[in-house]
């Protein structure tokens, strides 16, 4: 069973690229939506996580979700995560790690996956050919780790863990969970008010109002709604206008 979470589709990918046939594969966002958190394991059934990396840390829908999750029949089994990045997720593992010890669950194997990085709110997207080299490299691991959790190898961590990850992981990371402020999306006048970023934001901080989206509260900050646009007409503050927009190319979202 794989629970993934994803705002532009690498986590997707990752997890469809590592599901074995017939696998269950959970979608965070609409087990949150539905409220979903029971969940019951097959004989021999291994367990998955499957996330973006947030500010060296995990996303607060992950949190949220593993807080409110409830695995049945959990015995003993195979156990693993998968972090997607840009670059490197500092302690995330350990984290989460004893996130899941914490409700008597465990942790075997762990591995980042370096894709690109989609945080456009203050970096601009990677070109065309830089990001078929990036996704090219993101296949080469993830056939790795496919090899290692097929055999359900233990204790294997292989994470770039970035340089000081404490620091990032602990003390940078508390920006984003006290951050998160929503005030500055909008949407432009070619906004088509199709609804889709209602639609598809995992948190509900978005709601149409006369055809336009309008946005309250915090939110996860998955940027899909800034990426998924049909017309590139959301905006974050002054920056974002001029900067690319992506989402993995080789899955549906
Ligand atoms: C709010 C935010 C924070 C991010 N922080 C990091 C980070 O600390 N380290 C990193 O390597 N990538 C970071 N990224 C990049 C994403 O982890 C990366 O693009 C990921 O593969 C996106 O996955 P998705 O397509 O499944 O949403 C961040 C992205 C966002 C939106």
């Amino acid at each position: 069973m794989i629970f993934y979470f994803t705002g532009t589709g690498n986590s997707l990918y990752t997890a469809k690229q590592l599901a074995n046939q017939n696998e269950s594969v959970i979608n965070i966002t609409d087990a949150l939506k539905t409220e979903q958190f029971y969940y019951s394991l097959e004989e021999g059934e291994s367990v998955g996580f499957i996330f973006p990396i947030y500010y060296w840390g995990l996303p607060t829908v992950m949190e949220e979700f593993l807080d409110k999750l409830k695995i049945s029949n959990y015995k003993n089994p195979y156990t693993y995560a998968v972090c997607t990045c840009g670059q490197n997720i500092g302690d995330t593992m350990q984290i989460l790690k004893k996130s899941l010890q914490s409700k008597n669950y465990h942790l075997d194997s762990g591995f980042s996956v370096p894709f690109l990085d989609n945080y456009i709110l203050l970096y601009d997207i990677v070109s065309k050919e830089e990001q078929q080299k990036k996704l090219l490299e993101a296949d080469k691991v993830l056939s790795h780790i496919k090899s290692v959790i097929h055999k359900k190898e233990k204790g294997v961590f292989d994470i770039e863990k970035g340089k000081l990850p404490g620091f990032f992981s602990y003390v940078v990371h508390q920006l984003y969970v006290h951050g998160r402020d929503t005030k500055k999306f909008y949407a432009m006048d070619t906004c088509i008010g199709c609804g889709k970023c209602e639609k598809i934001c995992p948190v509900n901080s978005i709601q149409m109002v006369n055809q336009k989206p309008e946005w309250h509260g915090k939110c996860t900050q998955c940027l899909g709604c800034i990426h998924r646009c049909p017309v590139k007409a959301i905006q974050y503050g002054t920056k974002t206008q001029d900067r690319g927009r992506y989402t993995n190319p080789n899955v549906n979202l």
